[in-house]
């Protein structure tokens, strides 16, 4: 099942998720779910929250479905490690259109439990390490706008704002 993807502007993703405590088919189903709703919109990670879920749950792919090994799976993940610096675009599928140039470590550790339930760690550089600590952040209530100056992320809240009120948000 494909979702739709909730976007900003919405208070689920304010919030921080709670904690995946049942690890059974039906988180299987969403997680396949939230795979199949990420591919189709062309994104490299979602998060529960991002289709109105508030559960510490993401999915990963920066293959974007090329290559099956590339495909992560994370409950109740956190950063444990990081290091360096790397600046790029960076967007959100909660924010379409809208991409700016956000600050993340270079090199990213996470630690969080897989569909099963078993602790794994996990280490990520480049767009790998951008996309844990994006999805990881989402858990937590913050988009990448948050990253931004005041001044960028209020131009970005201020076109939102116009497109809500023409009905095009
Ligand atoms: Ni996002």
């Amino acid at each position: 099942m494909i979702y739709p993807i909730v976007k900003y502007g919405q208070e689920v993703l304010d919030r921080p998720a709670a904690p995946v405590t049942v690890f059974d088919a039906e988180l299987e189903k969403l997680v396949a779910d939230m795979f199949d709703t990420m591919y189709a919109a062309h994104g490299v990670g979602l998060a529960a929250p991002q289709i109105g879920i508030a559960k510490s749950l993401c999915v990963i792919d920066i293959s974007s479905n090329e290559k099956p090994s590339d495909r992560i799976v994370l409950a109740n993940p956190v950063v444990t490690a990081a290091e360096g610096k790397q600046t790029d675009e960076e967007g959100c599928l909660s924010l379409p259109n809208f991409r700016a140039s956000t600050v993340r470590p270079m090199k990213a550790t996470v630690r969080g439990l897989d569909v099963t339930g078993k602790e794994i760690s996990l280490e990520g550089e480049g767009l790998l390490a951008r996309a844990f600590c994006h999805e990881i952040d989402h858990l937590n209530g913050i988009l990448f706008i948050n990253h931004l100056s005041m001044l960028k992320r209020d131009s970005i809240r201020r076109k939102v704002k116009k497109m809500v009120k023409a009905g095009e948000w």
